[in-house]
């Protein structure tokens, strides 16, 4: 599907490295077949060393050279970025944004002409491929051009098409939930190390029992609060532990995280 296609990544900082990483460790695309944009040379440098990738300065000679365009910068720089890549950008690109908070109606409009436009939400895991992105499609893409959103986060995740009103709760949810699940797992370590054991164990040990945990969530369908009763012994140890996170308010603290990531990704777009 990608075959021949060269694929501009505008703006490639974090998400667009691992995107760029995750697309080539799958294997659906060659390294020859990238070239990507940073606004200083030193980040393009970076790139190159780690990638080995075609970089520019330039997004409009990259947007030139491309069929597929991933925009990858930051919400407050989109609309400049979107003004200079105008004039390059043609029906015949799919311009597929990662950006969070700027809607796709709003990308359309600067555009004033019917490029294709998918707005999606990734997050960082789509590095080791086991990223979870939502896709929403533009009022000027085609199911042909879904295809090849859907075949890029497949392969470096998994994907689900979603309404487009639902992305702010998407980017407060699994794009930020990375950075939440993280400190979770931090908190695991250091109970570990507090009841005794050493840290690389307790790391190991925390871990692997989340990825063991979520495994369970997605591969049986089962609801989380079964699976939760089948770990908890009647008067054994893990109700006890139960009873300590409930009065901590660790199901209010998650939601409210989530709550207040989904309203700051509202107002990202105006800075
Ligand atoms: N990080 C995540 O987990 C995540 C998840 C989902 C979606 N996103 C979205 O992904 C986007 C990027 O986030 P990030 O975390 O990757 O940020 P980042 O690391 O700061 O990357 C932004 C990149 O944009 C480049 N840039 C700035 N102005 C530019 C311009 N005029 N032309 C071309 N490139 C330009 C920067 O170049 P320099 O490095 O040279 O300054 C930088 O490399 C954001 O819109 C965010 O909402 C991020």
């Amino acid at each position: 599907m990608f075959e021949n296609k060269k694929i501009a990544v505008l703006g490639a900082g974090k998400l667009g490295e691992a995107l760029i990483s995750g697309m080539l460790d799958a294997g659906i695309v060659k390294k020859e077949q990238f070239i990507a944009t940073a606004a200083h040379q030193e980040r393009l440098d970076q790139i190159q060393k780690n990638l080995g990738i075609e970089t520019t300065l330039s997004n409009g000679e990259a947007v030139r050279r491309s069929q597929l365009v991933l925009l990858c910068v930051k919400p407050q720089t989109v609309e400049e970025v979107i003004r200079q890549i105008a004039d390059d950008l043609t029906a015949d690109h799919l311009l597929i944004s990662v950006v969070a908070s700027v809607s796709s109606k709003l990308i359309e409009n600067i555009l004033e002409k019917p490029v294709p436009v998918i707005r999606t939400m990734p997050n960082t895991p789509c590095l080791i491929r086991k990223g979870m992105t939502a896709i929403s499609p533009g009022r000027n893409a085609r199911p042909e051009h879904v295809e090849q959103a859907l075949r890029i986060f497949d392969a470096i995740g998994r994907s689900l098409i979603v309404d487009e009103k639902h992305m702010d709760a998407v980017t407060g949810l699994s794009a930020s939930g990375p950075a939440f699940v993280y400190i979770i797992i931090e908190s695991f370590i250091e109970a570990g190390v507090k009841v005794g054991l050493p840290r690389d164990v307790a790391t190991q040990l925390a871990a692997q029992m989340v990825l063991g945990a979520s495994s369970m969530v997605l591969e049986t369908g089962e609801h989380p609060a079964k699976l939760k009763d089948i770990v908890t012994t009647p008067a054994g140890c893990t109700v006890d532990g139960i009873l300590e996170l409930e009065e901590g308010g660790l199901r209010v603290t998650l939601i409210k995280a989530v709550v207040r990531a989904t309203q700051r990704a509202k107002e990202l777009v105006n800075g």
